[in-house]
């Protein structure tokens, strides 16, 4: 491997999103695979609310629940426990893939057999909340991800070892049914009932041979030396805690999470790789302080194609955040970054830069402990000159503009933490690596 990558510690490399997800982490782990010469991927959280985006093969594919490492023929796959996973979109979903070229065996890819399964009820159940939250509503994406990580924590869940055999199914379901009928009081025929477990059944059937311990699988590779990274989702101000409560998602994101939803210990973590846009975008509802309503916040939207790739709803654009990166750094224990699409930065003459909060007379250096201040606290920018040239064929940091150059720099001033990574387009190779050597017991910056 090359030596621009002397940064890289032993262990299991982790992958996280530090905003509200769509920082691009699908297309980063893809290159990072490649780069990085990885053999093993796993998912420890989220399930179909995800939309990793990669650009395979001069096509755009989005990964809802396979880890990304099944685009890549040697790389082997796991969902770790903490998913929740739906088996008939993931069956769809194996499928579009399978069109396309991609294999996916049970040599490639395991689902842990203690992940819980996403059923037809789970997202009534969703549908229901979402409808009587009236102003409260979270603006979820609608795939049972809430009530199914609801019962994994009311001990209620379906697991991927009950699809072994369909009496204990059945008797599962069943109870699981019944509690949900007198918990939220929901009415639910016999008919539906039986349409939602036939579903698990046909769905379990196939996807049987995919089930096994992927906590011991994992532990196995780490201690035979083979390299992996774990896959993260949502993204860090999303996170069931750490995020902008309570407009977040149902999971842990943090990279701390990644241990413990794999079922390894944390000794085996390695190296923390940040993925943060070079803006900010957001979809759902909730707080977002650096928000653009105005032209900037509109070039963001179109030239960066801004829609949720799961639910295609435009996303909200704004400036970046030094207090949001700062607070999702310093919880994740970020070691170096990849700063994402700073080519659709091109062709703004001036870019705002959020360098703190201010509330009142008070500044916030890093986003409020309190979600609820995250409301009222307002930017404090500094402006950046902007760049016209194209940057889309630079490949070597100096290539760009002065201005890019600088823009990345104050960013990187801001944050405290290296970019190594700068991805100035779509396809793989349109990325910039900057020779960085670091003290990994260190947060200064060493850039040679
Ligand atoms: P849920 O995860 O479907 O329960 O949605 C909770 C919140 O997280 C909503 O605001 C969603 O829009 C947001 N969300 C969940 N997953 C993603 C993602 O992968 N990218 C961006 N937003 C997400």
């Amino acid at each position: 491997m090359s030596s621009v990558f002397k940064w890289l510690r032993n262990g299991l490399a982790v992958l996280i999103g530090l905003s509200w997800g769509d920082e691009g982490k699908g297309e980063t782990l893809y290159r990072l695979i490649l780069l990085l010469d990885l053999d093993f991927i796993v998912r420890w959280h989220g399930g179909p609310n995800a939309g990793h985006t990669v650009v395979f093969e001069s096509k755009k594919i989005v990964l809802k629940q396979l880890p990304t490492g099944i685009l890549v023929p040697r790389v082997r796959s796991f969902c770790g426990c903490d998913m929740v996973i739906d088996p008939v979109k993931l069956l769809e979903e194996i499928k579009s893939v399978e069109e396309i070229g991609v294999v996916v065996s049970p040599e490639r890819l395991m689902i842990d057999g203690r992940t819980a399964v996403i059923t037809g009820l789970h997202k009534r159940i969703e549908e229901l909340m979402e409808e009587s939250a009236g102003s409260n509503a979270i603006g979820t994406t609608h795939r049972g991800i809430g009530p199914t990580y609801a019962s994994v924590a009311n001990r209620l869940d379906v697991c991927f070892y009950d699809l072994i055999d369909r009496k204990r199914l059945h008797e599962r379901f069943a109870y699981v049914v019944e509690q949900a009928r007198l918990i939220y009081k929901l009415k639910i025929s016999k008919r539906r009932e039986k349409v939602w477990f036939n579903e698990l059944v046909r769905a379990g059937a196939v996807l049987l041979p995919f089930v096994g311990d992927v906590s011991a699988e994992v532990e196995k590779l780490l201690k035979e030396g083979k390299r992996g990274a774990a896959e993260g989702a949502q993204g860090t101000l999303l996170d069931v805690r750490h995020g902008t409560l309570p407009y977040v998602t149902s999971s842990h994101s943090l990279a701390g999470s990644a241990a413990a939803g794999i079922g390894i210990g944390p000794k085996h973590l390695g190296t923390v790789i940040g993925i943060i846009k070079a803006y900010v975008t957001r979809v759902g509802n909730g707080p977002f302080p650096t928000k653009e309503k105005g032209e900037i916040g509109q070039h963001m939207q179109r030239v960066g194609d801004e829609r949720g790739s799961v639910t295609k709803r435009l996303r909200d654009c704004g400036s970046a955040s030094a207090p949001d990166a700062r607070y999702a750094i310093r919880k994740n224990g970020v070691d170096v970054l990849y700063l994402t699409k700073l080519d659709i930065l091109t062709g703004l003459e001036q870019i705002p830069v959020t360098v703190r909060y201010i509330l009142g007379h008070k500044f916030f250096n890093e986003a409020p402990a309190d979600p609820a201040l995250w409301e009222k606290v307002e930017p404090v920018d500094v402006m950046m000159p902007g760049w016209s040239e194209d940057i889309s064929n630079c490949r070597k940091f100096e290539d760009l503009p002065i201005n890019a150059q600088n823009y990345v720099l104050k960013l990187e001033e801001l944050f405290g933490v290296p970019i190594v990574f700068i991805g100035v387009g779509e396809d793989e190779h349109q990325q910039i690596i900057r020779d960085i050597s670091i003290d990994p017991a260190q947060t200064e910056l060493g850039i040679s």
